[in-house]
Order: C-alpha cells, then structure tokens, then sequence
C-alpha cells in the first residue's frame, strides 16, 4: 500500500533530495517569457529538479493559460522529474484555483466563496468544488490552494470576499463540502486534486484589517471561532494546509509550533502535509523580525512543523536546510517526518503511476452543465436585503436607467483571482458573458434601457499599499446620470468595488468611494425609484444612502454568470434566496457581529446607543412570504447524552414559490464566560410552492451546547437555554 511504498522510498533518499522534496519554486523558476511565450528553460529545469531535487512548482507566470499550454508545461516538468533523477519522483504542481479553476482559460468560474455561503447550499459548493477539481486536474495540475476557511469576522480585510464569512458553523459546513467536491473518495482519480486549507489560523482577523498585519486572538477565542473550520476540513480528509501569513499575539504563524504541531496534529488529527505561505520563511526576518538571518528563521518553522517551503524564487532554503541538518541542528528525522507527508500525497494522488496530464481530458472545460451550476449559484447567492412596496421585481416592460461603475464590466463581478492574481485585466475575461448591462438589455431590450456610467473605478498607482495599483473611485457624468433618471420608470444603480487580492486591496475606510455616493444622491434627487445594486467582495458602508433607495440587493462576487443572474432576480425570473453570511455594518466603526452580547442589541441603563448595523446576518428577502410555527421542543429537560427534537413548521404564505433558510439559533442565558446573544446551530435550504407547508425537524445535543472555556476546553454548563427559530422561541433546561 502507499504506506509501504512511501517507507520504501524514502530509505534510498539522499539528504539533498529529501530536502528538496521540502522545496516549492514559482514557475518562473523553470521558464523564460511570459504569457503565451512562457516556455521551459531547460537549463533552470535541470538546476530545479535534477540538481536540487525540487518537489513541488506552483502557480502561473502572471496570467491564465490555455490548457494546451498547462499541457506542455507540466509534461515536460513530470519528464525530467520521473526519468531524469535517479529516483524518479514525480512533483506535486500546486495552483491557486479559487473560484474555479481561474488560471486555465475557458474553465467555469463560479461566485467568490462569500456568495457561495450566502446561497447556504453546501450541497451545491460540494458540486461546484468538483468541476472546479476536475478542470483544474484536466489541465494536468492534481492540487488546488483552496478553500480559504478563514473566518469573515474584519470586513476590512481585503482577502474578506475569500471567506464564507462570519460563522463558524456555517463556514464549518460549507468548507467541509468545499473538501469533499474537490476530493472525492479517491484522489488519483483524473476528477480530483487535493485541496489545500488556508490559512492556519487567525490570518483573517488583523486588528488594523490591512492583509499580513498581526491579529489578537486569546486561544479559547481561536478555538471558539477561528479553528472549527480547519477540524471540520480535516474530518473532511483534506490532504495540505498553508499557513496564516501573519502573526497571532505576537508569534508568526510560520514559527508557531503550538499551533503547527501540537494542535494541528495532535488536537485535530491531520495527516497531511503543511506547505507555509509565499516566501514566509524569509519574511521571519524582513518583517517579523524573530531570527536574525535566514537561517536560524528556516531552523524555527522546520522544527515548529512547517513541512514545505514556499521559497518562491531561489534555493536559500534547500541550502539552509541541508547545512542545519549537517550541524545537527535540525535532526534528520524531522526531515523524514516532513518527507514521508509530502511523498504520502504524491502516492495517493497517483502521481507515481501517472504524473502526466491526460490529452484526454482537454474537452473538460466549461461545459454547459458547469456553466449551468455557476449561474444556479449566482442566482442563489444574491440576497434581498431591501424591497420597500414591492419595487421588485421590475416589470420588464419598464424603462430602466442602468447607472454606476459596476454596472458595464465582468471586473467586479469577477473580484481577484481571476485570470490575472489582481482580477483586473479586461482584455482576458470572456467575450461571451454579459455584465449586468448587457444581461438587462437581452431581457428587456435595448430601447427599455438607459445606461450612463455616473462614476467609474479605476487603476491607480499608490493608496494604501502603495506599491502596487490600488482601486479609486472618480466621477464620469453624475449630472448626465441624474438628468436620464427623469425620463425612466426606475434606475438600477450598480454600485460596490474592483477587484483587488491580497495586500493591493488594502482600504483605510470601510465607507463606500465618495463619487458613488454622489451618484446615488443626485439619482434620489430625482424621485424616481432606486434599485441599489451592490458588486462588492465586503460590505462597503452605505449608511448615509439606505434609507433613500427603495431597493438593495447585495450580489458579492458572482462571477461569469452574475450579470445575468443579477438580471434574473431584478426581474422576476428567480425568486431571490440568499441571506447575508455577515453582519452589515452602519458606520466604518461600529462593527459587530451576530452573535455579539445581548447587551449590545438592547438599550442599556447606561444611555449606551445599541449597535444597529444596516443588515443583519442570516437577512435575506423573498418574492413571496414565509411564516413560521409551531416551534415545538421534544423535552424541556435535557440530560446525559439524550437528544433534543426542534421541530417547525414553515409555510409559503405568499404568492410564489421560493426557497427558504431555515436557520436556529441557540442562546445560553447565563454562562461562566459572557454568552453571545445567540449562535447558529442549524440551518436547512427549503422549496416550498405557495401555500405549502414543511415541518423540519433539527436534533441537537449536549456538545452542540459547549463553548470553549479559558483553558481551551469545551465546557458544557448546566442552565436555561432559548431556541430561535423564525422569530420563534422556545425555552429548555439543561442538567
Ligand atoms: O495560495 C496563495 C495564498 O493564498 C496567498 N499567497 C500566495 C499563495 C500562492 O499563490
């Protein structure tokens, strides 16, 4: 079996190449050119994996290949690398597939992961996960860095569209399907690759929000929030994990053995292998400032558990390392340990029999049944946050004026990671997929639709990151805009953001860009009815335009289906399912989250202004109407290990059929630790015809009562509890 085969391996390994199995480069590592001149360098191949031993390349040379291409290239680096070394041991390619498999042209893209988890269908990541695995195994790569299953809980942060937001259970059901779509039963299959968890732990929580800033996070807090995600992905099977970037209460993810070894490991049981974030073990010293030089920083993520380095772009590492071990710094046993992980994956991805792609599988791409699931999650992503009278759906023989900067480009809908890392290069996205414009037009016609840009966003150098280009907002025509709004039934005003990934996405202010709120109020000067609509990878503040919009859909980053799903719901032909996966806030400072202590809901004796944020997580409105009753509990007392029966009924009282997200909720009334004013617990996605009714019945237990306690344990406290289901509450004792 694969066990035996990796023991026997690894006893005819050298050092060297041990070592350099432990080694990840960047694909310019091995190439010349760019784009569609990127070739193979022979001489810098036969330095990589000849004379290094190199056991892994990841990533694209600046932007999305066709998969004739990926061919070519992963070919000929699984040629040199299984018949020109003395042991012949295929390398693991890794590639950052994030919504889809985004770096091979013509593969289906589907909504950023914070779309994903407004459609709460874990059922449907699962499927989407698995064409994402297959296009992306199509194209000869067997490994994906994803899902991110970081928790949403800085809107700041700008990797915030990559999360499934802010709840760990929620994030804990829809990442674990997210594993199983990519990895099936059985890795070796053509259909799979192994995924990869990101970023253990705590990388998404930075207290300034800029990316790869330090994060304060007491370890019961971690536990309780930030860790149930990666232990659920664990149970899921996922092979690899990449470590947090930044640092948590002062310790560097990278360095962090606790975290790395004795949790990871021995609390949450992951077998896999642990590749560390670009370039991080440098960073140790350039920006964490914790080693001295690089090589007493390479001696402290080894021994903390770090297996595979992420170098991109030079061999310090094999170098360091092979000294470390040769002054017996670092024992050679940790290199086995690190080895045997890595070797493991590549014999249960079948690299060994097969490291070659399949020709075969070129026809793969972009099916029309993928293209058809995408759009499904779109449409089911989109939430309802507004509809005041019934402004929706429109009546597709309105007159619309089609206005804002999200409104005419597949940029936004899109976000990062998409085709380029930044997402931003027009020229790449197909010519075939309609943006919100184009899709309104083909629904209602042309002479229906107005559409003047207002504002636009656009490419500048500077802003936070300074470095690189960063999004601005700039008026084009607001005057012109306001002046078409005379002349319609109503204006769909597509606001929101660019795309950005990573650091280039760094904001000082959570607010909307000025322009785009100039734009909405000379729209509302009008008097004419506004449908706000929000292309958005976090929530932008729009406080200070809610109230004068009649209507608000937030659609995130749907992707290459969006503008026609975005059309679907605006007019009628999808009744809108979605429910926010964070809370929205009300003001730039004044974020919360849904399960904030009751206190900061109610009015306090203190005078203290209540958190009131614009939207609600789990919010989302329907075309029709759901009621809920019936809440019943099958006890009052709960004991030992017995079961706890909540049952409800919803009915569609409304005139439509519709989906629903039933979601309960559980509050600990009196805890030892302040208890949030709820948690989520369940939650079930419905289908109900007008009229018809569901009875659903959630079953929780003892454990699902827990919280973490200081020592880092789950404590199960002995009191009352409430069940909310709907706007229904029922109430249980706990011995
Ligand atoms: O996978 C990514 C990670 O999310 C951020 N840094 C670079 C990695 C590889 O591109």
């Amino acid at each position: 079996d694969n066990a035996q085969r990796v023991e026997e391996l690894l006893k005819r390994m050298t050092l060297r190449e041990k070592i350099g199995q432990m080694t990840q480069l960047e694909i310019g590592m091995v190439t010349t050119g760019r784009d569609q001149d990127l070739r193979i360098d022979p001489a810098k191949l036969e330095k990589a994996i000849v004379e290094y031993g190199v056991g892994s390349i990841l990533n694209v040379r600046d932007q999305a290949l066709p998969i004739e291409k990926w061919h070519e290239i992963i070919r000929q680096i699984q040629e040199v690398a299984t018949k020109r070394t003395r042991l012949g041991i295929p390398v693991i390619y890794g590639i950052d597939s994030i919504h889809g498999a985004n770096y091979v042209q013509g593969a289906t893209l589907f909504p950023q992961e914070i779309g994903m988890a407004a459609t709460w269908n874990p059922e449907l990541m699962r499927r989407l996960a698995a064409v994402a695995a297959r296009e992306t195994r199509a194209a000869g790569i067997p490994w994906s860095f994803s899902p991110v299953l970081d928790i949403g809980r800085q809107p700041l942060w700008p990797r915030f569209y990559e999360t499934f937001g802010e709840d760990p259970y929620l994030a804990k059901v829809m990442g674990a399907a997210y594993v199983r779509g990519m990895e099936g039963d059985d890795i070796s299959s053509p259909q799979h690759v192994a995924a990869c968890m990101k970023h253990y732990v705590g990388y998404s929580f930075p207290l300034s929000g800029r990316d790869r800033t330090p994060a304060w996070i007491p370890e019961h807090y971690l536990r309780e929030y930030f860790l149930p995600s990666f232990a659920a992905a664990v149970q899921a099977g996922a092979h690899t994990v990449m470590i947090n970037s930044a640092e948590v209460n002062g310790i560097p993810g990278h360095i962090n053995r606790h975290l790395l070894t004795e949790v990871l490991r021995g609390e949450l049981g992951f077998q896999g292998f642990v590749v560390s974030d670009w370039e991080d073990i440098k960073k140790l010293v350039s920006q964490w400032r914790v080693a001295a030089n690089e090589k007493e920083a390479t001696r402290m993520a080894v021994m903390a558990g770090i297996d595979m380095s992420m170098v991109p772009s030079d061999y310090s590492f094999s170098d360091l390392l092979l000294q470390l071990v040769q002054e017996g710094a670092v024992p050679e046993s940790r290199i086995d340990e690190a080895v045997r992980r890595i070797l493991r994956v590549k014999f249960d991805l079948g690299l060994f029999d097969n490291p070659f792609p399949d020709p075969s599988l070129r026809n793969q791409l972009g099916s029309r049944e993928a293209q058809q699931l995408s759009l499904q999650a779109a449409r089911e992503s989109i939430t309802l946050l507004k509809n005041e009278k019934d402004l929706l759906p429109l009546s597709k023989s309105a007159k619309v004026l089609v206005t804002g900067p999200t409104a005419d480009s597949l940029i936004p809908l899109n976000n990062g990671w998409t085709y380029v890392w930044q997402g931003s290069e027009e020229s790449l996205y197909p010519k075939d997929k309609l943006t919100i414009r184009q899709a309104i037009e083909a629904k209602v016609g042309r002479s229906n639709v107005v559409y003047v840009p207002g504002t636009k966003i656009v490419r500048a150098q500077g802003g936070p990151s300074n470095a690189t280009p960063t999004d601005i907002d700039v008026e084009v025509d607001i005057a012109a805009a306001a002046r078409a709004a005379r002349d319609v039934d109503a204006v769909i005003l597509c606001l929101g953001e660019g795309s950005y990934a990573e650091t280039p996405g760094n904001i000082t202010d959570l607010t909307l860009g000025e322009p785009q709120l100039r734009l909405a109020e000379a729209l509302a000067a009008t008097g004419k009815p506004i449908v706000l609509v929000l292309v958005e990878g976090r929530p932008r503040v729009i406080s200070r335009i809610a109230d004068k919009m009649q209507a608000i859909v937030m659609a995130y980053n749907p992707s290459n289906e969006g503008g026609q799903a975005i059309a679907d719901v605006l007019f009628g032909d999808f009744n809108p399912c979605g429910k926010l996966p964070f809370t929205y806030p009300s003001a730039p400072n004044a974020l919360v989250t849904y399960d904030r202590k009751a206190f900061e809901t109610e009015a306090t004796s203190f005078g203290n202004v209540p958190f009131k944020p614009q939207f609600e997580f789990g919010h989302g409105l329907s075309y029709t109407t759901f009621s809920y009753s019936d809440l019943r509990l099958s006890r009052a007392r709960l004991r030992g290990d017995e079961e706890l029966e909540v049952s409800v009924t919803v009915t569609n009282s409304g005139k439509r059929a519709g989906q629903e997200v039933v979601q309960l909720y559980v509050r600990d009334l009196v805890a030892s630790l302040t208890p949030p004013g709820k948690r989520l617990k369940r939650f079930a996605k419905i289908h109900l015809e007008p009229g018809q009714s569901k009875t659903l019945t959630f079953r929780l237990r003892r454990d699902d009562l827990a919280f973490i306690g200081l020592d880092g344990k789950p404590v199960v406290e002995p009191g009352d509890f409430e069940v909310m289901v709907g706007g229904l509450t029922g109430k249980f004792t706990l011995e």
